[in-house]
């Protein structure tokens, strides 16, 4: 066995363009078929071996499709949810087992000489190869490649090759697609457990040549799906095929001699589909036109597709980082995962773990609209549009749910796959309102960035009317002449039910307005949705006596309405074994104590940022580090983008390389379970919105970059209303120009500038020298480093970072 190589990232390869690992790691195995995960936002693939075994844990998902189960209650009591919602691993498409003469292919026995599995950001595919001794002592190489298709949302494909490397010999290859898997669960409910053994029931099969179709429908959410294969052989040698079907499997065996100097050539080309009300033949065909279209399009046509989509993406987001090539690397595969999560995801959810693994059941949070539809609306503003499109579908539910808990409007779940609320925990679950308000922030900030009236109309207005109705009725008018929000969960899950959290508060006052602003503009809509002038008028009366908590012994803004009274968290006596807290003390502990799970005030420091002075920021920055634990992979994106504006660089690199470093350092020991989609587009902000400075209140794009200690420069891409622009900043000035599109203006530093074709350059003005915030004993980020120089012709120059050069 050969062990993880070199270089960086812990076993990962340092590359810019490519995710690479050398060797194989048995015990490694789980995280990178997370890292090495391949999807387009509808079907996901992790990235296990063609062999199938060895494996850490296989998965195929299809986006939306799910099972359903009890959710568990030690005692009921009114408005819980009663079913909840699971990712199923649907059939499996990527197996093609070998046997080379009479022995299987399987890296646990006989010998790798050379083994590597690469993810390419440009090709959109990820590459194996394999030069495998078996026991008996036979060489052949192994080569695979494969994709799950962008621009053919229903299609994946292998390219699977092996050739004999001392003698002819005798190549056995059999490739499935297999269903009900069994895969070792990971939840602690036998419940959930028991819906998950088995999930699927066969409800029609076919082979025919080298074709094999297999129906399934889940047993209790009723959802049907069908995944189809068809391949292309070449080979010299004479070939023998086979295909069989049963149940719960198709196979096409191929058997040939092989001889030296040639190889066996397999192309596999996989359709998915499901549907909650298509019946067989209707999904049957889906799936038979979808290959038909791939195979018409053929192997090479399908990478030639994918890397023409791929150009485009990195046209419009690349960044570059240089002086830091790990962090480089970090950042372009971050933006890769979340392009993979939500390009083709087309009115589905985008869920906390893409389709990268079962983590989270596959739900949903409010990750997406606060975190990935940032990246998602200045990168690729269809698929953030898409993602919208999904809450919008689901308003009914919400609506239902709203009823439900006695208010008006709609009441979004915290977490879920088809709309209805998930969370068996409500103080971390329904009363986490502040989903409305981040749903209707990223609306506001979609509709700003594209100026999509098609979509305001269909879909945008109606969001922002009816979760602003539920800020309306959960809300009340003190006699002190406020407006409070009381008994809700801020983004903080070590505080529960709280009165007026400062972010919710903030957050609800700009969806309130956001609402008023769009009723007005389209006066038709507001009509139809039965919004009259006092709505209106009551929205804005609410929105400003918002109450905005203060401190005014402490001059720092409480997270909620008396935060800063409460008793000190003992950080000194927690040892490191101990976080995350919420796995190790109890939550009646945690919930009366000033520690903070993530970032919450913070968080409105960034997405609410005008409602603060900088002065303020500065204090409140400095109050809440000393607080903050970090056990959620959601808060250093915050605290580094918070920190870069209160001037602190050097900080804000470090809580930059640890969001982007989340999931190809394991940070959270649960990569296993699947990527964590926020802290990857956290990569994207923190560049963004912490070194460029990016902000969007208002509509207007406000920068104010600085450049880190450690980078010699940054640059990034991105989409406004459609142009497309580039940031490139270094240490004295910036330069702003335009890449496609016509001319737009944005603010530096306050002073306007408009981009065009011809680069402008604006000066920084001089930092100031700021003391470093501390952190509760022992949860400090770590201090990057600058890494040692490499010579310039080992880092190959990419396309993109030549062109941003020359700007
Ligand atoms: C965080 C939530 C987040 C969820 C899913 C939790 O640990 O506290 O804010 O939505 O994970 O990522």
């Amino acid at each position: 066995m050969i062990g993880g190589a070199p270089g960086m990232g812990r076993g990962y390869v340092g590359s810019p363009w490519e995710l690479r690992w050398e060797g194989l790691d048995l015990d490694q195995l789980q995280r990178t078929e997370s890292t090495f995960a391949l999807s387009n936002g509808h079907i996901g693939m992790r990235g296990t071996l063609e062999e199938g075994e060895p494996r850490g844990m296989p998965g195929t998902y299809l986006n939306g499709f799910y099972e359903e189960h009890e959710l568990p209650y030690a005692e009921s009591a009114y408005g819980y949810p009663e079913a909840g919602q699971t990712i199923v691993n649907v059939t499996d498409g990527k197996i093609i087992r070998l046997l080379v003469e009479d022995e299987p292919l399987d890296m646990r026995y006989g010998h790798a000489a050379n083994h590597f599995r690469v993810l390419d950001f440009r090709s959109g595919t990820l590459r194996r190869e394999t030069e495998w001794t078996s026991p008996t002592g036979r060489r052949v190489r192994v080569r695979t490649e494969r994709l799950v298709s962008f621009t053919q949302r229903a299609v994946a494909a292998i390219r699977y090759e092996v050739e004999p490397l001392d003698a002819g010999i005798q190549l056995v290859a059999q490739s499935d697609l297999l269903a009900n898997e069994p895969i070792e669960s990971d939840t602690r409910d036998p419940r959930v457990a028991a819906a998950l053994d088995a999930p699927l029931l066969n409800e029609y099969t076919k082979a025919e040549r080298y074709r094999a179709v297999l129906v399934h429908r889940t047993k209790r959410s009723a959802l049907r799906m069908a995944a189809a294969m068809d391949h292309q052989i070449e080979t010299a040698g004479t070939l023998r095929t086979a295909i069989e079907v049963e149940d719960d499997l198709a196979r096409l065996t191929i058997a040939v001699n092989v001889p030296l100097g040639e190889k066996l050539q397999l192309t596999k080309f996989l359709a998915y589909g499901w549907s909650a009300q298509r019946s067989i033949p209707a999904l049957r065909a889906q799936v038979d036109a979808a290959l038909e279209g791939a195979l018409r399009t053929g192997w090479d046509g399908l990478l030639t597709e994918q890397r023409q989509f791929l150009d485009e993406f990195w046209a419009s987001a690349d960044i570059e980082i240089d002086g830091d090539p790990e962090l480089q690397q970090a950042v372009r595969f971050s933006l890769f995962h979340v392009l993979q999560a939500g390009a083709r995801g087309e009115s589905r959810a985008i869920p906390g773990k893409g389709l990268t693994g079962p983590g989270y059941g596959g739900h949903a949070f409010w990750d997406t609209e606060t975190f990935v539809l940032q990246q998602l609306t200045y990168t690729l503003p269809d698929a953030a549009r898409d993602a919208l499109r999904w809450r919008h579908s689901t308003l009914d539910k919400a609506k239902e749910r709203a009823r439900q808990l006695g208010l008006k409007g709609a009441a979004f779940p915290w977490r879920s796959i088809n709309g209805d609320e998930c969370s068996a925990y409500w103080p971390a679950g329904t009363a986490a309102f502040h989903v409305n308000a981040d749903i209707a922030d990223a609306t506001v900030r979609y509709l700003n960035a594209t100026q999509d009236t098609e979509f305001e109309r269909e879909c945008g207005t109606e969001l922002l009317v009816e979760t602003a109705r539920l800020w309306a009725s959960l809300g009340h008018h003190d006699p002190h002449g406020g407006f409070r929000i009381d008994g809700v969960t801020g983004p903080d899950e070590y505080s529960a039910v709280v009165d007026n959290n400062i972010y919710t508060n903030l957050m609800a006052q700009r969806n309130l307005r956001a609402a008023a602003d769009a009723c007005e503009r389209h006066p038709d809509i507001a009509e139809a949705l039965g919004v009259d002038h006092v709505e209106v008028t009551d929205w804005r009366e609410a929105a400003r006596k918002m109450r905005m908590p203060y401190d005014e012994l402490l001059r720092v803004h409480p997270q909620f309405e008396r935060f800063t009274e409460h008793a000190a968290w003992d950080f000194e006596n927690t040892p490191p074994e101990k976080y995350p807290l919420l796995l190790n003390y109890p939550y009646f502990d945690i919930y009366r104590k000033q520690v903070i799970k993530q970032a919450d005030l913070v968080l409105a420091m960034h997405l609410r940022g005008d409602a603060f002075t900088l002065e303020q920021k500065r204090r409140n920055f400095a109050y809440y580090e000393a607080l903050t634990v970090r056990d959620s992979s959601l808060s250093a994106t915050t605290q580094s983008v918070l920190a870069a504006e209160c001037g602190h660089l050097e900080l804000a690199y470090d809580y930059f390389a640890e969001t982007a470093l989340t999931d190809l350092h394991d940070l959270h020991r649960n990569v296993r379970n699947g990527l964590h989609m926020a802290a990857l587009a956290g990569s994207w902000i923190s560049i963004v919105a912490g070194f460029g400075g990016m902000r969007d209140h208002s509509g207007e794009l406000s920068f104010q970059p600085r450049l880190p200690p450690i980078p010699q420069r940054i640059a990034f891409r991105m989409c406004f209303r459609g142009s497309q622009f580039c940031v490139e900043i270094h240490r004295e000035f910036a330069v702003y120009q335009l890449v496609k599109g016509s001319p737009l203006t944005v603010t530096h530093y306050g002073q306007p500038v408009t981009v065009t074709e011809d680069p402008v350059a604006m000066p920084i003005p001089p930092g100031e020298e700021l003391e470093r915030p501390s952190q509760p004993a022992g949860r400090a980020p770590i201090r990057r480093r600058a890494p040692e120089p490499v010579a310039e012709e080992s880092l190959p120059a990419a396309p993109i970072a030549s062109a941003v050069h020359r700007a």
